[in-house]
Formats: C-alpha cells, structure tokens, sequence
C-alpha cells in the first residue's frame, strides 16, 4: 500500500518538482486519500493509474496538487521583511538604474496577497519619476483564478496597514476588493517553477524576484535549478527576497549576501562601476 503512494509521490515530483519527504508521507497519503475519496476511487493502484493515463490526467494532477501544497499567504506577510525591502533595497537599486521602470516578479504568489502588497508598496514609495510594473505566477490554477479577482475576506487583509486598506480597497458586505490602480500593475499567470519555457515566458530583466515560502516544497536539486533560472531572469544588482526560514547558501554562491534590517537579502553582483543593466 505505501508502495502505491511513493509511486504517486514520485510522479509529482518528477511533474512538479515538489518533493514529500519521508517525514511527511502520512500527511501526504491521507491528502491523496481525501482526493481519491472526492472522485470515487479507494484503492491507491486504480487512483495512480488514473493519473498517470487517465483521459483527465492532466486536470487531476492539478487538482491533486491544489490538496497538497498549502496556499497560506496574506497581505503585508512578514513586514520587517517588506520594510527591507521598502527601505534598503529599493533605493539601493533606484540609486544605480538606467531606466525608470522597477520590475517585480512574485513567483510562487497563491491568491495574489503578495503581488498586490508589493503593488501597494511600490505605489506608496516612488514618486512620479519611476513606474513599475509586477508579474506573478503560481501552479494552482484555483490560487490563480482568485489572484484575478483580487477579493480577499477580513483575515486576508488583517495585517494591513488601516491607512492603506481605506486607501487601495473597496469593502463590499464582508469583503475587500483590491482598487484597480494597484490591480491594474499585476499581470497574473498560471505557471511552474520548475519548466523551463516558464522562463521563456517571463520577462528577463527583473529587479526583484519574490519567492517566499515555495523552496520549502521542493529538494536542492530543484532548489538549485530554480536559482539558476532566477540569476539569469536578475538584473545585476537586483534582489531575490526568501521566506526567512529559507536560504540559498547551500545550494550557491553565485549571489551577494546582504544583510537589512536583520533579514538575508541576495543580491546578483555588478561589473565594478557599472549600473544597474536594463
Ligand atoms: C505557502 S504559498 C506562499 C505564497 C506567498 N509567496 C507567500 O509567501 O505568502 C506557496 C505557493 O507556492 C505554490 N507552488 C508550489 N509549487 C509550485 C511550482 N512548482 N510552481 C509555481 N508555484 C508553486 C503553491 O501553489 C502555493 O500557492
């Protein structure tokens, strides 16, 4: 029987790059258990077979996904870090670009609360001479489709500043609706972090890569791999932010470590003298 969930385990793996530990695989079985038992099929076999060769394989590794990554997230997540990066980074790549555009991408961005946040801080810190423009990507289509819709409840949006949810959101009944002018800088996409035309997709000239609370699902190999993709999608000088729980300095030591406001900052290096590039 375990057998038959290691061999479900390693198929999401081998399509995700999401990797269950050992520790993990009684949680991991009876998530699979809750999905077999929404579609009907109770033995672990008929279920891994369902998936890999189904007619709908590709649609239920979705939603068996959806069941096993946990989509926590919320406005304002981890403040001294945003402060970070508001304060120190910020500026710091402000005071060495070319152009005027600052590029964000929020990999990994569940419901949206990320993306926006970094919409509504930006909206907030640069003065009329800069734009900036955000993409945000995750695997869940279901996150994807309520990014979208930008609505969030009282316990997404408790962490946010009052000023700011009278400011950037329409309460409507129970519910905050995120205002366009902060929507309106958020381009969402249905992606995976470990594809590689996801990249080809993306922009390659970002100043920042948001990837907070994703890397704790995946093993260094594919830590490794998304780094990797992250270095070259960088601009030089530009900053990758991690959950604080996570870090690189295993897996390279292609990145400068930065320390702000008590957090660990990477930042890609610069020819000497030069600008930041794009
Ligand atoms: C815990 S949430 C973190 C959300 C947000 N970054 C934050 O810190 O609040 C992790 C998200 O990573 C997404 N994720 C997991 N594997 C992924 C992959 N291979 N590609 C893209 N997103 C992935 C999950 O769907 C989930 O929405």
């Amino acid at each position: 029987m375990v057998e038959s969930y290691k061999k479900i385990r390693d198929y999401i793996y081998e399509k995700t790059g999401i990797y269950i530990e050992e520790k993990r695989l009684y949680f991991f079985k009876n998530r699979v258990f809750r999905r077999m038992k929404k579609i009907g099929i109770d033995d672990p076999d008929t279920y891994y077979n369902f998936l890999v060769n189904g007619e709908y394989s590709e649609n239920e590794l979705v939603k068996l996904i959806s069941e096993i990554t946990v989509n926590e997230t919320y406005f304002f997540r981890e403040f001294p870090q945003l402060k970070s990066f508001a304060e120190y980074a910020l500026k710091d790549v402000i005071s060495r670009k070319n152009n005027k555009t600052i590029k964000v991408l929020s990999a990994g961005c569940a419901s949206g609360e990320e993306p926006y946040t970094l919409s509504i801080i930006l909206e907030e810190m640069l003065d009329g001479e800069f734009n900036y423009k955000i993409d945000a990507f995750d695997i869940d289509p279901i996150m994807i489709l309520k990014a979208k819709a930008g609505i969030y409840n009282d316990y997404a949006v408790r962490d946010v500043p009052k000023e700011y949810l009278n400011k950037y959101f329409e309460k409507d009944k129970e519910n905050y609706k995120i205002k366009d002018i902060i929507k309106n800088k958020v381009n969402i996409f249905n992606l995976n972090l470990i594809e590689d035309n996801t990249y080809e997709k993306l922009d390659d000239n970002y100043d920042f890569i948001f990837c907070r609370n994703v890397f704790i699902y995946f093993s260094d190999e594919i830590r490794k791999k998304i780094i990797t993709k992250f270095y070259t999608i960088l601009n030089e000088g530009g900053y990758i932010f991690l959950g604080h729980s996570e870090s690189i300095n295993r897996i390279t030591n292609a990145f400068k470590v930065v320390k702000a406001n008590d957090f660990i900052l990477y930042q890609k290096p610069w020819n000497k003298g030069g600008n930041v590039n794009a």
